[in-house]
């Protein structure tokens, strides 16, 4: 766990920070006494009571994203966010920066976006926070990330870091809660938004029983943010990829179809299928800056 980034954490309970908890410890507490479990597996459980109401993806689609991912299908996107990351933060010698991946899932595009900077940033400036409220990911993205600290967190509740905390934070495919995003961005920081594009692995979506995806999520996603952020900068970026029928079969399980597919049909689809299906995935990343400071 990385001691800089429990700098920026604040107790959901009191409000008031955390000390750097001991190797190996169990736990974390706070300045007020507040206790929150570190999981055996290395995340921190921060969340008490009720999250939004919200089913979780199970353990099988998460095994699904993950194993789709580590196929590498999305690396020109990891690089991309790298890239996108590495351009807004803190120069070495300043103070460390902070990277929050909000909705970090099995925190794939982190470990892609942490490596491209630790192949050039070797003196240990840059901390990150992984956010999700599931358990399952988080495992995976504790395991992927141990530098990072993962927490199992609500992103529609206030965030528990300090105002001013963050150089970037990252939302791949996960809830945007504007003004909390805004408040915890130092001044001059960044929200990078991952979004798929409405042609978005259109030549499978009938194969893997993929949902609709909207059209034109640009202007809904600008105008969401609106209040709190002003677009600076996008890019399309659009990877043609060669699917086997069980590239296929995660794409199905990983995605909000899969609390829904019929296993059985879902094998006699992928039977069909030749060896290697040609699709696009097909992404927009958008950077945004926040409008105003806050105390
Ligand atoms: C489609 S996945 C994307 C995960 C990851 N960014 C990736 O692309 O691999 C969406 C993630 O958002 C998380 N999520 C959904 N609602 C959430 C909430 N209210 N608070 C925290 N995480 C949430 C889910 O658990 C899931 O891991
Ligand atoms: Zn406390």
């Amino acid at each position: 766990m990385e001691i800089s980034a429990v700098d920026a954490l604040l107790c959901p309970h009191c409000g008031l920070g955390f000390a750097a908890p001991l190797p190996e410890a169990g736990s974390l507490v706070c300045e007020g006494g507040h206790s929150f479990d570190i999981a055996r597996q290395g995340y921190l459980n921060l969340l008490t009571g009720h999250g939004t109401k919200f089913v979780p993806d199970t353990a099988a689609m998460v095994g699904a994203r993950d194993a789709f991912l580590d196929a590498g299908h999305y690396q020109r996107l990891g690089e991309a966010l790298a890239d996108a990351v590495k351009d807004h933060l803190c120069t070495p010698g300043d103070e460390p920066s902070l990277i929050v991946d909000a909705g970090t899932g099995t925190g794939w595009y982190l470990q892609q976006v942490l490596s491209a900077i630790g192949e050039e940033n070797t003196d240990g400036t840059v901390a990150a926070v992984g956010l999700d409220i599931s358990k399952f990911a988080l495992r995976r993205a504790a395991r992927r990330n141990p530098e990072a600290v993962n927490i199992v967190w609500d992103l529609w509740r206030d965030l528990p870091l300090g105002a001013n905390t963050a150089d970037v934070v990252l939302v791949v495919f996960a809830p945007r809660n504007a003004g909390e995003f805004a408040r915890i961005l130092k001044p001059g920081g960044v929200l990078v938004v991952v979004t798929p594009l409405p042609q978005h692995l259109a030549e499978i979506a009938r194969d893997a029983g993929m949902l609709g995806i909207q059209e034109d999520k640009e202007s809904a996603l600008v105008h969401s943010l609106a209040a709190e952020f002003e677009p600076a900068g996008s890019r399309e970026l659009l990877i043609p990829l060669r699917l086997t029928p069980s590239d296929v079969g995660n794409v199905a399980l990983m995605g909000p179809a899969g609390h829904h597919l019929d296993p059985v049909e879902l094998g006699q689809r992928l039977a069909k299928l030749p060896a290697l299906t040609s699709a696009t995935a097909a992404f927009r990343i958008s950077v945004f800056r926040a409008l105003s400071t806050h105390p």
